[in-house]
């Protein structure tokens, strides 16, 4: 039997498609190993999203070249959002890559890599195919308590910043109630939770369900305890979908909801169809209607053109929701998107304070949160063992906070927990 390597970088989407791509590959003969020495195909899953995922890709491919240069029947391929982005140039920087293939491709996949497949059309994986949703193709997931099950692909958006639209091609969905039916099998497996992915989760649409349809339908499954997405955006949040947020005991009160800016003039320039105003009655509404509910962000800084007053109008939005956590970026240019023409003109080092500075502030903010919660008694559904030491046991609360404890307790179990201490991070206390 064959065997293929593989490394993912990137995001959640991109861990997904490594388990669609060894789930294809696996039907067709196919055998995945975790040591590079043993295999017959190499293969990295990459992501294009800033230059400091592609650097890191290229380092990789440095060492991989070297070691294909020591064995040189081992096959090299580069997959994913990187491939589709840079395409030959690609192949020109790293000589010893025999493959590309693209988001789009991975069901040629197990003919791209047939021994005999070396006069093929180097360009066939990178096709991109508007129809393509890999519906049918069985998906290899690491076992575990909770699953990632992307319901669509693609984005319409085209933000000026983002590379994905480019890379991933056009906004679709998968088949509602196959996606219901495929959760329901994941329960049967032992599944507690699940997480739906996509690129803008949220506008979702098959026939005549909206994505909180497929919420509502899925929560009827005996047995699943938590549903999670995402990430959404906040123009697609639907009063219909806040709704079943709200109302539905399954749907995590919880939401990443990306900002990315707290100006409206960077706002329009980054073709986000929101404003300020819209984006604060947007999380007014969620936290009346969703009690509790636990909001993180994205956030980028340097963006061309941010002056002072626009960062400091990112800050104040910042410090008025008070995320749970955020993710926070400096702008990086990306060739193809309608911003790369305009001049990258902050300074990195320029970046690098805004972003320190929103760092600490969100840091403060966490570990607040955080504190506030010593005394009280989370709910956490259990996923294995943590680092912390001998028996004691990691999971997450409703809110994605991440809780240890000294057990006992086994992956599944949802058990209570007395908080007795916290950081930005996570919480730590014993079993209630
Ligand atoms: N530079 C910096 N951050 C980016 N993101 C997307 N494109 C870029 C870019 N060119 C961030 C956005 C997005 C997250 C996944 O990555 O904040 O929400
Ligand atoms: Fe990129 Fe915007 Fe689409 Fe998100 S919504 S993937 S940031 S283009």
């Amino acid at each position: 039997m064959p065997s293929v390597y593989l490394e993912t970088y990137g995001c959640q989407m991109n861990v997904a498609d490594t388990e669609l791509i060894l789930g294809h590959l696996a039907a067709h003969g196919w055998r995945p190993t975790t040591a590079p020495d043993d295999a017959d195909v190499i293969l990295l899953n990459t992501c294009a999203i800033r230059e400091h995922a592609e650097a890191r890709v290229l380092g990789r491919l440095g060492e991989l070249a070297r070691f294909k240069r020591r064995r040189p029947d081992v096959r090299l391929g580069v997959a994913g959002c990187m491939a589709q982005h840079l395409r030959d140039k690609l192949a020109a920087r790293v000589p010893d890559i025999d493959l590309l293939v693209g988001p789009d491709g991975y069901r040629r996949l197990p003919d791209l890599l047939r021994a005999d497949a070396a006069d093929r059309d180097p360009h066939v994986g990178l096709r991109l195919d508007p129809d393509e949703t890999y519906a049918d193709l069985p998906v290899a997931r690491a076992p575990g308590v909770r699953a990632w099950v992307t319901v669509m692909r693609g984005c319409d958006r085209f933000c000026t910043f983002c590379i994905v639209p480019y890379v991933r091609g056009r906004e679709r969905s998968l088949p509602g109630p196959a996606l219901v039916d495929d959760v329901r099998r994941l329960v049967a497996g032992g599944v507690r939770e699940v997480v739906f992915l996509g690129q803008t989760v949220n506008a979702y649409h098959d026939r005549d369900w909206d994505f909180a349809d497929l919420l509502r339908r899925t929560a009827e499954i005996p047995g699943l305890l938590r549903i999670r997405f995402t990430s959404p955006h906040p123009s697609d949040m639907t009063e219909r979908l806040i709704d079943v947020m709200g109302t539905c005991p399954t749907v995590a009160p919880q939401l990443h909801l990306p900002l990315q800016a707290g100006s409206d003039r960077v706002l329009a320039r980054m073709g986000r169809d929101y404003t300020v105003a819209a984006y604060d009655a947007l999380v007014e509404r969620l936290r009346e209607r969703v009690r509790g509910i636990a909001l993180s962000t994205d956030v980028i800084v340097g963006f061309p053109g941010e002056d002072e007053d626009d960062f400091a109008a990112t800050e104040a939005v910042v410090r008025r929701t008070r995320y749970d956590s955020a993710f926070l970026f400096k702008y990086s240019a990306r060739e193809g998107t309608r911003a790369f023409r305009w001049e990258d003109d902050i300074p990195d080092e320029e970046k690098g304070r805004r972003l320190r500075h929103l760092i600490a502030l969100q840091e403060e903010i966490s570990a607040a949160i955080n504190r506030s919660l010593v005394g009280t008694e989370v709910e956490v559904l259990v996923e294995g063992a943590a680092r912390r030491g001998e028996g004691w046991m990691s999971g997450k609360t409703p809110h994605l906070k991440t809780a240890v404890f000294p057990g006992p307790a086994a992956p599944g179990d949802l058990v209570h927990v007395r908080v007795e201490g916290a950081t930005s991070h996570s919480l730590i206390g014993g079993l209630a």
